[in-house]
């Protein structure tokens, strides 16, 4: 399975979904989002504090975490296998070149990336995730009445998720907080970034929207 257009930047490289490795770790994505019940897919979750947090405390969802940092999903691995959390599921994997090719359309109830990188300008700025690619690939993967949670403490990026947003077909606005509380399960922990800009006393820019 390939990604169905080119992903600038993406983890090695846009066709590395192809590589047998990785094909093997889809095929296990692809297999949960085939099996029954609600699923949230988390990307690019670092510590995993609201992906485990969320695994705990709704034992009837499949939780999904994607994150190219390798450390965190051994570390996030063991944590699941510790607690005895067998909804909980993460994979090296870099979401970009995920969403682009590998998801069953409708197949997700939740989609969340809180905080993604602010790629500096230059060359790393092609591996920004949101951009309009991204919002039809997680268009295509949620299910009508899905929810696309999006936050960033970073103003030019937030600019430019407004951008995309406005132009994103299949997606909706959605009045805050009802949305997080009807549509996303609970999750008392909040993700580190969030918690940092609250500390700090941070502005952040927070992004809900529904599948049509
Ligand atoms: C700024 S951190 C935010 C972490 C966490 N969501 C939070 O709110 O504290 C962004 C995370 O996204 C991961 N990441 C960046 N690009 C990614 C991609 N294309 N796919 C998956 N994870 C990605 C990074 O490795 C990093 O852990």
């Amino acid at each position: 399975m390939a990604a169905t257009r080119d992903v600038p930047g993406a983890l090695g490289g846009s066709r590395i979904l192809e590589v047998p490795e990785v094909a093997a770790e889809v095929a296990a994505l692809r297999a949960l989002l085939a099996g029954p019940g609600p699923k949230l897919l988390e990307i690019g979750f670092d510590h995993g504090r609201r992906l485990t947090s969320t695994a705990q405390a709704s034992p009837g969802w499949t939780v999904i975490g994607l994150e190219v940092r390798a450390r965190r999903v051994a570390e996030l691995r063991a944590w699941a296998v510790e607690r005895g959390l067998p909804n909980l599921h993460v994979f090296r994997l870099d979401a970009r070149a995920v969403l682009a090719g590998a998801l069953p359309a409708a197949s997700l109830d939740v989609v969340e990336a809180l905080f993604p990188t602010p790629w500096p300008e230059g060359k790393a700025r092609r591996r920004l995730l949101v951009t309009p690619e991204f919002l039809g690939d997680a268009a295509r993967a949620l299910r009508p009445g899905g929810l696309l949670h999006l936050a960033t403490d970073v103003a030019w990026y937030a600019e430019l998720v407004d951008a995309a947003l406005a132009t994103a077909a299949g997606i909706l606005p959605v009045a805050p907080p009802d949305a997080l509380a009807t549509l996303r399960p609970p999750c008392p922990q909040q993700s580190r970034r969030e918690w940092k800009c609250e500390r700090d006393g941070l502005a952040v820019y927070r992004a809900l929207r529904v599948r049509a």
